[in-house]
């Protein structure tokens, strides 16, 4: 599949070039988002193989702050603390997303950069702090540049931020908007791209206001398989067309479920997506399966509870064995009733969309 290739010229700093000596500091908070259409497959430069669509959450947020202050050498130089602490090995991942913005944030090299960052989940719960992390640090980025006399209006800042979010981690570009974002080019949705996010322009049912997502911790800790690690397998991967398709023409069949509210076909279309997501994983050369049996289990209960009460609660997954449960905020009792007897063993985080 070919997709074709924008320009990304609007991208460019328009900041006269010079060396800037000022010093300061900026802050920036942003949430974490849990994909209903899953970007798994990428080609350079973190351009998605298919379209996704998200639900941005309220509590998982990652709050930074950046300083900067002149920087005598003519190479990158930053510092990230997590929680007040130094943590030189979360630099390497930042200097290759400074390297990858240096066209488009030109002032890169002119600041010494220390990050402090902390996020409202827990340290290692499995929560991805990827998209929240880098959602931040791409606000303060276009934050700066409006310090330093860019001049970009709200609806600029956001769409730059977003661009630079991708070059950073694919989904984080989907979290600088609240709500229901969609990120890829696609024919389904008017003003879609590759290259940022933007807030989803149609109608949507007032039943997903506010819409539940209950995060069940069934892993914490680092994952066996990296994100970056499976989307690389879907290079070679032999179901990789097929695949990319069907994320298409389920964000197709999305749309009019998101204006009607009809549950039903919703629940049919995000649990199509979390299980195609993870037999890619399980189909790749080398497979891997990162749902544990405790998965497994809260997705059967899942059903079954379903089927007998009629309450409309979902599952979806994201590339770890942890499972989100979705269920509009009117079952919110019912549900966690039913959390509680069936997952009560396992920590939560209660979170909800917009
Ligand atoms: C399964 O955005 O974490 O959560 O671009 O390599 O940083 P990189 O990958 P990442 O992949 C997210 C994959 C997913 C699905 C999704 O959020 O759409």
């Amino acid at each position: 599949m070919i997709r074709y290739f924008e320009n990304m010229d609007e991208f460019k700093s328009k900041l006269n070039h010079k060396k800037f000596e000022e010093q300061g500091s900026v802050s920036a908070v942003c949430p974490s988002n849990i994909a209903l259409i899953k970007y798994w497959g990428k080609r350079e430069i973190q351009i998605p193989m298919n379209p996704s669509l998200s639900f941005t959450l309220n509590k998982s947020r990652t709050e930074t702050e950046l300083k900067f202050k002149p920087n005598p050498t003519n190479d990158f130089s930053l510092k990230v603390f997590f929680e007040g602490n130094h943590q030189p090995d979360f630099e390497p991942k930042i200097y290759s997303f400074f390297k990858r913005i240096e066209d488009f944030v030109p002032f890169l090299k002119d600041f010494e950069f220390e990050i402090h960052t902390s996020n409202t989940f827990p340290h290692s719960s499995g929560i991805a702090s990827s998209a929240s992390g880098m959602g931040a640090l791409a606000l303060c980025l276009t934050e700066i540049e409006n310090l330093l006399g860019a001049d970009l209006n709200a609806d600029q800042k956001l769409k730059k931020a977003s661009f630079l979010a991708r070059l950073g981690s694919g989904s984080a570009c989907r979290s600088v908007y609240p709500g229901v974002t969609v990120w890829g080019k696609t024919d389904s949705v008017s003003g879609s791209s590759d290259l940022y996010a933007i807030p989803y322009p149609y109608k949507i049912h007032p039943i997903f206001k506010n819409f539940r997502d209950t995060v069940v911790l069934i892993e914490e800790g680092q994952k066996s398989v990296s994100s970056t690690a499976g989307h690389d397998l879907m290079n070679d991967h032999p179901y990789a067309e097929k695949r990319f398709e069907s994320a298409e023409e389920n964000l197709k069949k999305l749309i009019p479920v998101l204006k009607n509210g009809d549950l039903e076909t919703f629940g049919t279309i995000v649990e199509h997506e979390a299980l195609s997501l993870h037999a890619m994983m399980m189909t790749s050369h080398p497979y891997y399966i990162l749902m544990k049996p405790d998965t497994m289990k809260l997705i059967e209960n899942i059903w079954t509870f379903r089927k007998q009460t009629s309450v409309p609660v979902f599952f979806t997954l994201d590339a770890g064995a942890n499972v989100h449960v979705l269920f509009p905020e009117n079952q919110s009792e019912k549900v966690s009733q039913f959390l509680k007897e069936k997952a009560g063993n396992h920590k939560m985080i209660e979170d909800f969309t917009g």
